[in-house]
């Protein structure tokens, strides 16, 4: 058994402040990433459509995984988007962002919201083998949108195999944030996309296979360049509508900056 010498002593002793350090460091971070992820939404909410207070809380019983500034994105592209045109939604859940775009058509007496998704996979969290199609359903009966929704219970390459081609105005993708599905999901829909039309992605700043997914659609002349981040989400669309939606400081500079800066920023602001 080795006898501790002060040097060893004082190794641990330095070794566990820097440790308590470390610790302290993390968690203040952690508190000013919240403070400042609060303060962005604040700022997007202030700046909302005097309608769009009662659409979030329509969906407000409905378990989902989008921010009320991520539902105002949605919101105000979908009743910015005003050409001809459809909403498409790929990967619903339990309904809480497809009653915010209902709300949206309601609002601006538009076409029903064309809402995808298998609803094969029981919620997370949940053991029970509760229907999440018969959630869905009960969700957007119960926020009163359902006279503007059309439910597919199917996977997106099915549906789009099955499209009747109505112009899509609005394409909002979340359902597998991977980059091939990313692909599919926009690749299969694209051709009735009108010219006007604004694609959203949730997932973006998480996920590098979504973006990666993204760049290469662009690379393909699929989805415009100009963008927008709130919370996690972006949107490409015309400049002249992407205007319309409220944002926080930065969330229309970072897509302002070439591809390879903006995934360096991403990376960094992620650690
Ligand atoms: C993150 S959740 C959607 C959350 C929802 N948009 C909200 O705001 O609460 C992802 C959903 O995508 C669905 N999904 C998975 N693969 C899909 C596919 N290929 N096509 C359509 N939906 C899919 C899942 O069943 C799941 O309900």
């Amino acid at each position: 058994m080795g006898v501790d010498t002060d040097a060893s002593i004082a190794r641990r002793l330095a070794s566990s402040a820097i440790g308590a350090l470390n610790a302290q460091l993390t968690a203040a971070l952690a508190g000013v990433r919240a403070g400042l992820d609060a303060y962005r939404e604040h700022v997007v909410l202030a700046q909302a459509d005097p309608r769009f207070p009662a659409a979030l809380d329509r969906s407000a019983h409905a378990a989902g995984f989008t921010t009320p500034g991520e539902l105002s994105l949605l919101y105000h592209l979908a009743i910015a988007a005003d050409g001809p045109g459809r909403i498409v939604e790929i990967g619903s859940y339990a309904g809480r962002s497809t009653i915010v775009l209902a709300q949206a058509a309601i609002d601006t007496q538009r076409e029903p919201v064309v809402a995808i998704d298998p609803h094969e996979v029981p919620p997370m969290g949940h053991t029970d083998q509760r229907d999440l199609h018969e959630e869905f359903l009960d969700n957007i009966e119960r926020a009163g949108v359902s006279s503007h929704v059309t439910p597919v219970r199917d996977y997106s390459t099915n549906a789009a195999a099955n499209y009747d081609g109505t112009p899509i105005r609005m394409h909002f993708v979340d359902a597998v944030h991977s980059r091939e599905a990313v692909l599919e999901d926009v690749g299969q829909w694209a051709q009735w996309f009108t010219p006007d039309v604004v694609a959203v992605f949730d997932d973006y700043l998480t996920s590098p296979g979504v973006r990666q997914g993204i760049r290469e659609l662009q690379e393909q002349g699929l989805l415009r360049r100009d963008g927008l981040t709130v919370g996690k989400m972006a949107a490409f669309g015309p400049p002249h509508l992407l205007a319309k939606a409220p944002a926080a400081p930065g969330g229309r500079a970072l897509m302002r900056l070439k591809d390879d800066r903006r995934e360096r920023l991403i990376r960094l602001a992620e650690r």
